[in-house]
């Protein structure tokens, strides 16, 4: 008898955003596999070798992305680069696998991953100011992406395919101008 559990996959799921998704879909009863650190491992894991069962199973995959792929500060040319990469590849790919596989991206703004770096138990708390130049009011948890990819991959995103989503409290929408 064939299983019905789904399964998702999550690369760099040991800590910070990786590491809420995990959990977060293991609560909603996905069984989740997930690789970290060992980078071969990876690249054994990543798009390519997951693309025969995703095409069988009518699966979906979700990049991650940033918002410093739309917007910059100095000296972050690498970066920048590599993000406005997936997502340009994430459109790609999306045509390339359609229509049995969906492919879209999260750019995330500023999460707050620092309760999950591991180490010292102390986390010094965020300022108001972190949080109020938000337009939502507040810096982003890895949950705010979790759930978000839980959508992502649900068949309630069956027509979505090719995009990039940004998840950033609305940071990118305000305006910035020194006075
Ligand atoms: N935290 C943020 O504010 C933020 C904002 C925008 C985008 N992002 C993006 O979200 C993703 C996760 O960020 P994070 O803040 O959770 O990072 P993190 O450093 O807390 O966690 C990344 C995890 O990935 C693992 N990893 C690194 N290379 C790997 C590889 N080749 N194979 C498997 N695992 C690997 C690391 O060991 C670590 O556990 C990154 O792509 C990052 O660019 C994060």
């Amino acid at each position: 008898m064939e299983s019905t559990q789904r399964v998702a996959l999550v690369t760099g799921g040991a800590k910070g955003i990786g590491r809420g998704i995990v959990l977060h879909l293991a609560a909603a009863g996905w069984k989740v596999v997930f690789c970290d650190t060992d980078q071969a491992a990876g690249e054994q894991l990543v798009t390519k070798h997951a693309v025969p069962h995703l095409r069988h199973t009518r699966g979906a995959i979700v990049n991650m992305a940033s918002t410093r792929a739309l917007q910059s500060e100095p000296d972050t040319e690498a970066y920048a680069a590599t993000k406005g990469g997936i997502v340009a590849l994430t459109h790609a790919l999306a045509v390339s696998l359609g229509p049995n596989i969906r492919v879209n991206c999260i750019s995330p703004g500023w999460i707050d991953t620092r309760a999950w770096q591991g180490g010292s138990d102390e986390v010094e708390a965020l300022s108001q100011a972190d949080h109020h130049q938000h337009p939502a009011g507040r810096v982003g948890t890895p949950e705010d992406i979790a759930a978000l990819v839980a959508y992502l991959i649900s068949p309630q995103a069956s027509f979505i395919t090719g995009q990039n989503v940004v998840a950033d409290g609305g940071m990118v929408r305000k305006m910035i101008y020194e006075e």
